[in-house]
């Protein structure tokens, strides 16, 4: 294992504050393709996008929220998405996202604050590797369901461990029984990083917004 690769993952997870996550996020963003997928075997991109597949048409307007340097993206057009938009907090992982050439509007914006986006602007929304430790909070699903179209997709990946510790549990709960959105569906749990960080798993979960 990479010492300094798997240092990297650490040090972004300790992060304070929204400038120094941004920070240390733009000072990776060289490396982080070949450290994920090279060292920890990445695969909660290419999981996440074939749920999005599974209920979302390829036409549709979708929001990465999270997007970094834009593995989703790539992910997504395997499936034949070509409408997409790279939503960030760092501006050099967004730097990286432009180079592969699959997202059509990029945006720096910082989920847990106010997007600048208008109400129901996105058919769905895909978040990945985002709701994890020292990242976005569970408070960032009310605009990211605000920005999303009456019977969208939201489709995010959330570390098992933080789901159950960091108010997501109950704040996905509130949501459903406030009939906002309903769960449509939740993956097994999966270790996203296999080979760096075994003892971490995921679970993806699709919710459709109400009318
Ligand atoms: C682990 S990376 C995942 C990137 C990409 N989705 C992927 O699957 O490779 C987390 C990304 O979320 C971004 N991020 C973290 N907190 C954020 C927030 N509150 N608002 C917007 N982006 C955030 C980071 O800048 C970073 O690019």
């Amino acid at each position: 294992m990479d010492r300094r690769s798997q240092h990297r993952v650490q040090w972004v997870y300790s992060s304070q504050t929204n400038s120094e996550l941004s920070q240390r996020y733009d000072e990776w963003a060289e490396d982080y393709d070949k450290d994920l997928s090279d060292v920890f075997g990445w695969i909660a991109p290419n999981a996440a996008s074939e749920y999005l597949a599974k209920y979302v048409e390829p036409e549709a307007i979708v929001l990465d929220a999270g997007a970094g340097t834009g593995l989703v993206g790539v992910a997504l057009l395997k499936h034949g998405f070509n409408n997409l938009t790279a939503m960030d907090l760092s501006e050099g992982m967004l730097k990286e996202a432009r180079n592969k050439n699959v997202y059509q509007k990029f945006d720096q914006m910082v989920l847990g604050e106010h997007l600048d986006y208008l109400t129901d602007t996105f058919d769905a929304v895909i978040s990945v590797g985002v709701m994890t430790l020292g990242h976005a909070g569970p408070e960032s699903l009310d605009e990211l369901i605000r920005i999303t179209k009456p019977r969208g997709y939201i489709v995010f990946t959330i570390r098992t461990d933080v789901y159950t510790q960091n108010g997501f549990k109950e704040k996905q709960e509130e949501l459903e029984l406030k009939n906002i959105w309903e769960k449509i569906e939740v993956s097994d749990r999966f270790r996203p990083m296999p080979s760096g960080e075994p003892d971490v798993f995921h679970c993806v979960w699709v919710y459709r917004v109400r009318d």
